[in-house]
């Protein structure tokens, strides 16, 4: 039986990502190549973010990269007038990618799952936690919202922004709405 899991991305399933970035990966194949080829272990080493990776293993134990994700820690940044400005903190999805040949098979939604996990296990048990974020493609706003329950940020919210995330739209998921 073939087998899926999410692992870190490391030194030694690195070169899993030349499956993933295929030709066949059309308008995203640019853009996830260079994520995946500049950030995937620099970001991790730096502390800028956390790429993981879902895996399928068939019997054989060939394995190939279906979807990726990277999170880090964030903030989400309210006006609260004359100026001033609070933070409440937050994770931030920085990337979420399934490649194309496996899209709509629930692989996204396994990530997901794995993101709001992780945001709660970090909650629960290591630290302050209220809102899970991200800077939203226009094509994948509906994804977070629909499915989701993201919310688009009002004018007076927003989530610190970066070279990466400048041309997109800021969502967030209130953690404590789900317990
Ligand atoms: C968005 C993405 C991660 C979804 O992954 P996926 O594995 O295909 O999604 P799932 O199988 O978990 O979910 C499928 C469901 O989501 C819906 N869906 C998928 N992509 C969607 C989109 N872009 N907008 C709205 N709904 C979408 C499907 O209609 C389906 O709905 P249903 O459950 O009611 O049938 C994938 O399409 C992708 O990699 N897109 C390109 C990269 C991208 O835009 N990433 C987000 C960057 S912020």
């Amino acid at each position: 039986m073939p087998k899926d899991y999410i692992e870190p991305l490391n030194k030694e399933n690195i070169s899993l990502k030349e499956n993933f970035c295929t030709v066949e990966n059309e308008d995203e194949f640019d853009y996830f190549k260079i994520y995946l080829d500049n950030n995937g272990l620099l970001d991790n080493k730096q502390g800028i973010a956390k790429t993981w990776i879902y895996i399928i293993e068939d019997d054989d134990g060939n394995r190939t990269m279906a979807g990726f994700y990277a999170i880090r820690c964030s903030s989400l940044i309210m006006d609260i007038g004359s100026k001033e400005k609070i933070g409440e903190p937050a994770i931030e999805i920085v990337e979420l990618a399934v490649h194309r040949d496996y899209r709509y098979q629930g692989i996204g939604t396994r990530m997901m799952q794995d993101i709001i996990a992780t945001a709660f296990e970090l909650k629960d048990k290591y630290l302050g936690v209220k809102h899970l974020v991200v800077c939203a493609k226009k094509s994948a706003k509906d994804y977070y919202k629909d499915k989701f329950k993201f919310s688009e940020l009002p004018g007076h919210k927003q989530i610190p922004r970066n070279g990466d995330n400048i041309e997109c739209i800021g969502m967030s998921l209130s953690l404590r709405l789900m317990d």
